[in-house]
């Protein structure tokens, strides 16, 4: 129970008419701490009661009991509560002890089935700064979900389907070296594709073979297949670097391909509901009513398109998963392609068009001059994570020389920096991205969070206390109220990244709590030795208890030192 709904119940046994949400909602929190820690105010009742908002005041008051409080004073048409905050306090500190992974839970989940679509770049191109975003973004909200004890079923949907691939082929077919494309398999599958689309200006027939070799594709050609697995295979194993630096892992990688093959249940049901219009030899469905312009779902020439995919993406995951949410993870610069999506949906009859949506972000734009982008217009992930290492590498060297695993906490504080520095504003904010900024240990910064937790870590080393269970911690909890005051809004703060998709709150929090702790830090003296040395202590157990838990939602590793 938080500190508010405890003030909620001692008001409710004077107000047995109303719900502890609504007098919940009208507790405020005095700006002034001489009006005490919270306040009800009676304005709201006086129309219903024919009274003066004072009278009130003082009628409640006599029937609310200031058990639990230090006091409950009555101030003109206000009820003033001060908390007894050796006791809260003590009491915050033991339930973070006592199960810090549950600590700051609301279970808003119930076990709950959410998919989320994350990262799903395309095969055979590099994974660029916005796939960077989703990854980051869908692992993070995936996490804060799953601490709301939701179950989540998290999907790479690779783009790994399309008249595209039927052009890579047809470059492959006259150009390909597979030891070039075996030793940077992605670079030169881009440098194929990007020469037969410029060639193909001038060669009108590159455009002929690569839709002939789509149609083999389509077909069920042996060797279109064999290149098609091979391209599909090498791209992965790519992906896959990244997602274990970043210690991100996928339930599903069934991307456009899988879904190109369940094609049918989609058309035949929008061609049963007459949704299907022709429009110049192409099939359309009318979305004037929702003011959007009409998808294509079969081109003229009879192949399928994108949002035909995503529809049978659609209709799979509900049936194979029965979730209650279904979350894409994309740019903002696709919502109009998501509200078409849920339109189509919508139109088919499915009462669940509505569990999807899509979790847009903004763009990240780039301001280092290593990250400038090369070759091609997209930018390394992996140079970026590695650039963001060395840095960190060079950091720890200067400021902790003889550190025993440093290559290994630099790996951590080097790729921490760069997944906060991108959770850390509302993720429609445009990021921008510049390495020396980002691996700061001082500041807004993942590093500065890490080496608040590693800071709280080798003061309990030193203090060498692991058992707090019979420590006394009322005193803790007058002396530091600031801290724990905050620590007690955790669970809100999780709930609200949970309701809005928004792991920048998880990051704000973070940040708040490494800045209490640094001040706590250096006005008290932790570890002297006197009686409360062991309250303090387990306060900081607290803190870092919690710094390493929001951090872990973040998909971010908490070093014990560095
Ligand atoms: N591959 C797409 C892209 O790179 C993102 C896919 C998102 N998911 C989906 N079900 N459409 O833009």
């Amino acid at each position: 129970m938080s500190e508010k709904q405890q003030v909620a119940m001692a008001v409710s046994a004077a107000l047995p008419d109303l719900s502890l949400t609504e007098i919940e909602n009208k507790i405020e929190r005095p700006k002034d701490s001489s009006n005490g820690d919270f306040a009800f105010p009676t304005f709201f009742l006086a129309k219903k009661l024919h009274k003066a908002p004072q009278m009130i005041a003082s009628e409640l008051a006599e029937k609310i009991s200031d058990e639990g409080f230090d006091k409950v004073v009555v101030a003109g048409p206000y009820i003033n509560f001060f908390l007894n905050k050796g006791q809260v306090g003590a009491e915050i500190i033991k339930a973070i002890l006592a199960d810090p992974a549950n600590y700051g839970k609301k279970d808003l989940g119930h076990e709950a089935n959410v998919v989320i679509d994350y990262s799903s770049p395309n095969i055979a191109k590099p994974m660029g700064m916005g796939h960077l975003r989703s990854t980051m973004i869908g692992e993070a909200i995936a996490r804060i979900l799953e601490k709301e004890n939701y179950h989540l079923i998290r999907v790479d949907y690779l783009g790994d389907w399309g008249t595209q691939f039927g052009k890579l082929m047809a470059a492959y077919e006259m150009w390909g070296n597979d030891a070039e494309i075996e030793k940077d398999p992605i670079n030169t599958l881009l440098k194929y594709y990007v020469r037969i689309n410029t060639e193909a200006d001038e060669h009108p027939e590159y455009t002929d073979a690569g839709r002939a070799w789509f149609a083999k594709l389509e077909h069920g050609d042996k060797e279109a297949w064999r290149l098609w697995h091979w391209f599909r295979k090498i791209s992965l194993e790519r992906f896959q670097k990244v997602y274990d630096m970043l210690d991100v892992h996928f339930d599903s990688f069934n991307g456009e391909a899988f879904s190109a093959r369940h094609m049918d249940l989609p058309i035949q049901l929008l061609k049963d509901k007459h949704l299907l219009k022709e429009s110049r030899g192409a099939q359309i469905v009318d979305l004037d009513a929702y003011n959007l312009t009409p998808p294509l779902i079969i081109k003229s020439n009879g192949t399928t398109t994108y949002i035909t995919r995503d529809l049978a993406t659609a209709l799979f995951r509900k049936r194979m998963y029965g979730h209650a949410k279904s979350l894409y993870v994309v740019g903002a610069e696709q919502e109009n392609y998501y509200k078409q999506l849920k339109a189509v949906l919508k139109e088919m009859g499915f009462t669940w068009w509505d569990q999807l949506q899509h979790i847009s972000f903004g763009l990240m734009r780039l301001n280092g001059k290593k990250m400038s982008t090369r070759k091609g217009n997209v930018v390394s992930l992996e140079d970026v994570l590695n650039d963001s290492i060395k840095l960190a590498r060079q950091q720890i060297a200067e400021k902790n020389p003889d550190l025993a695993n440093a290559d290994e906490v630099a790996k951590q504080v080097g790729v921490g920096a760069v997944i906060f520095h991108d959770l850390k504003n509302y993720r429609r904010n445009a990021v921008n991205f510049k390495l020396e900024d980002v691996v700061r240990f001082e500041g807004e910064t993942g590093p500065y969070v890490q080496y608040a937790h590693a800071r709280a870590e080798s003061i309990l080393r030193k203090g060498g206390i692991d058992d707090f269970s019979n420590v006394d911690l009322t005193e803790v909890g007058s002396e530091a109220w600031d801290i724990l005051s905050f620590l007690g809004q955790y669970a809100n703060a999780v709930e609200r990244a949970a309701v809005n998709y928004d792991p920048s709150i998880v990051a704000k929090y973070a940040l708040e709590l490494a800045k209490k702790f640094n001040q706590y830090y250096a006005h008290n003296r932790i570890l002297q030795d006197d009686s409360g040395q062991a309250g303090r202590l387990a306060l900081v157990k607290a803190v870092s208890l919690i710094l390493k838990d929001a951090l872990a939602m973040l998909d971010i590793k908490a070093p014990d030192e560095m």
